[in-house]
């Protein structure tokens, strides 16, 4: 299922390893990983944390962890989950105490020695991002990205930086100690078979490259749609806000992969080299059309059924005048030869109807419409890249209905993921830590993409600040947010899909 690369012996140590995405993703992913006999002979995972503890309570820890979010597969397999366990470590480090990683290389270097295994270690920064450019510094300070015993590499999760100068002064830092194939920059939503299938949609078949372009596109919709609210991230999330957490990145990313060109080889440059060419390609919104090609929105109280949601600024860790936005609407163009004119609708809102993530293509109608009279639905031909729930592509069509007459249906001919894989699909995080462990970093972003795509988002972030005539609309929960997000469209037939999950 993954890369053709050899694996080898190595150390992968997780900094916040006590954290929510360590436990409910990371881990999880590596012990998949395990038992899918992917990890080579010699592997270990250290986790370091501020926490002091020995190494028997924090394997009691990883247990916990695994038991909570794969119950079956851990029900099922009690001698796995014990030869696993074994290969748990743990070190406490103070990511902001510098001695601290004296005793870390210490440790590390100790364990290597032990498992007579080369000193390749991969440092994942599951920390929140202020701490980053110190863990960086910290582990410099002591030689710990010294590659002349074993490779070093990092990866560094979202959001990287917070605007387009800090995502550069961060990388500079970074770079201070690192070089750029050794920073691994993660964005999950890449790591996701469906995303990836995308590529291969367009690039292996001949029939849907032809099309592919504004002589036949009307427009793309791309729509991220989650139903829980913030939850208990109310705190990262109201300095964050749905452009920077999802669309800066994920989304960002996915409309890379939608309309980047073919590379001419299937390599890991090649395809980012196109990838980036889309975002460094994108329209700048200007502060004055911000309030034109973009609506924002923030969910409110709302009783739905048996159940009160409570408002976006109720919400712990939320400032409670907070203008924070949970959902977010844009209309971009990509101003290349491929692209031309073709309207990007780009969405994503939490406390929506639907947990569901898309990309809808739809095509221009047929140039002259024989049948306009007998349909009983408007033409609409178009293809659904569906990325979750039920992972696949469809694509629709007008038909006959059979019997007299020229009566014309839409009928959807769908084709599912899951239907295709005998083995489960791999989750996002299974992958891209394989594809790390192995040095591949094809699905992981570059630099010049995230520095691309935090020049398109800045100047919507600065006009939301500085004119405080763009509204903020607010939405009940359970609705596709605010119903001027529609506008985007200028045409009042024209509204945003209504995605069933
Ligand atoms: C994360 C965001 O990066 O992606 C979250 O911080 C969001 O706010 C999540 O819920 C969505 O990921 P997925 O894979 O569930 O679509």
């Amino acid at each position: 299922m993954f890369s053709k690369k050899k694996i080898e012996d190595q150390l992968l140590v997780i900094f916040g390893s006590n954290g929510d995405l360590a436990r409910r993703k990371l881990l999880p992913a590596i012990y998949q990983l395990y038992t899918g006999n992917f990890l080579p002979a010699n592997f270990v995972v250290v986790g370091a944390g501020s926490q002091e503890k020995d190494e028997d309570a924090y394997r009691n820890d990883v247990e916990a962890a695994l038991t909570e979010f794969l119950p079956r597969e851990i029900a099922a397999q009690s001698d796995k989950l014990r030869e696993f366990l074994k290969r748990v470590y743990y070190k406490k480090v103070h990511n902001q105490t510098t001695n601290d990683f004296e005793g870390l290389r210490d440790y590390l270097y100790d364990l290597s020695d032990k498992l007579e295994i080369r000193r390749n270690i991969i440092y994942y920064f599951s920390i929140p991002p202020f701490l980053y450019e110190t863990v960086a510094f910290n582990l410099v300070q002591y030689g710990l990205n010294n590659e002349e015993e074993g490779w070093k590499r990092i990866i560094v999760e979202k959001p990287f930086g917070y605007s387009y100068d800090t995502a550069i002064e961060l990388d500079k830092k970074l770079h201070n100690g690192f070089n750029e194939d050794q920073i691994y920059r993660i964005d999950h939503y890449l790591g996701k078979e469906t995303v990836q299938n995308i590529m291969v949609t367009r690039f292996y078949n001949g029939f849907f490259e032809p099309i592919w372009n504004r002589k036949y596109i009307d427009r793309v919709e791309i729509t991220a749609a989650e139903k829980i609210g913030v939850s208990g991230r109310g705190g990262y999330y109201d300095d964050s806000g749905a452009l920077r957490d999802m669309i800066q990145n994920h989304l960002l990313q996915v409309l890379a992969v939608v309309a980047m060109e073919p590379p001419a080889i299937f390599d890991s440059d090649s395809i980012r080299n196109e990838t980036v060419k889309v975002l460094q390609a994108l329209r700048p919104i200007k502060g004055s059309e911000v309030a034109q090609q973009v609506v924002r929105g923030q969910y409110i109280a709302t009783q739905v059924n048996d159940t009160l949601h409570q408002g976006y600024r109720q919400e712990q860790g939320v400032a409670p005048n907070s203008k924070t936005e949970t959902f977010v609407a844009i209309k971009a163009f990509i101003d290349n030869w491929r692209w031309g004119d073709v309207p990007f609708y780009i969405r994503t809102g939490k406390h929506l109807p639907a947990r569901v993530t898309e990309v809808v293509i739809h095509l221009k109608h047929a140039p002259h419409q024989l049948f306009k009279q007998l349909c009983l639905t408007q033409p609409n031909n178009m293809i659904i890249l569906r990325i979750h729930p039920d992972a696949g592509i469809a694509i629709d069509f007008g038909m006959k209905i059979p019997g007299a007459g020229y009566k014309v249906h839409n009928v959807e001919m769908a084709f599912k993921y899951a239907d295709l894989a005998e083995t489960k699909i791999p989750e996002a995080y299974e992958r891209l830590l394989l594809d790390c462990m192995v040095g591949d970093s094809t699905l992981y972003a570059r630099a010049d993409a995230v520095k691309a795509s935090w020049k398109f988002v800045d100047p919507i972030i600065q006009a939301w600040q500085v004119n405080t005539n763009i509204p903020l609309y607010f939405y009940e929960c359970n609705t596709w947010g605010p119903l001027e997000a529609n506008t985007l469209f200028g045409d009042s037939y024209m509204k945003w899909r209504e995605p069933k999950e």
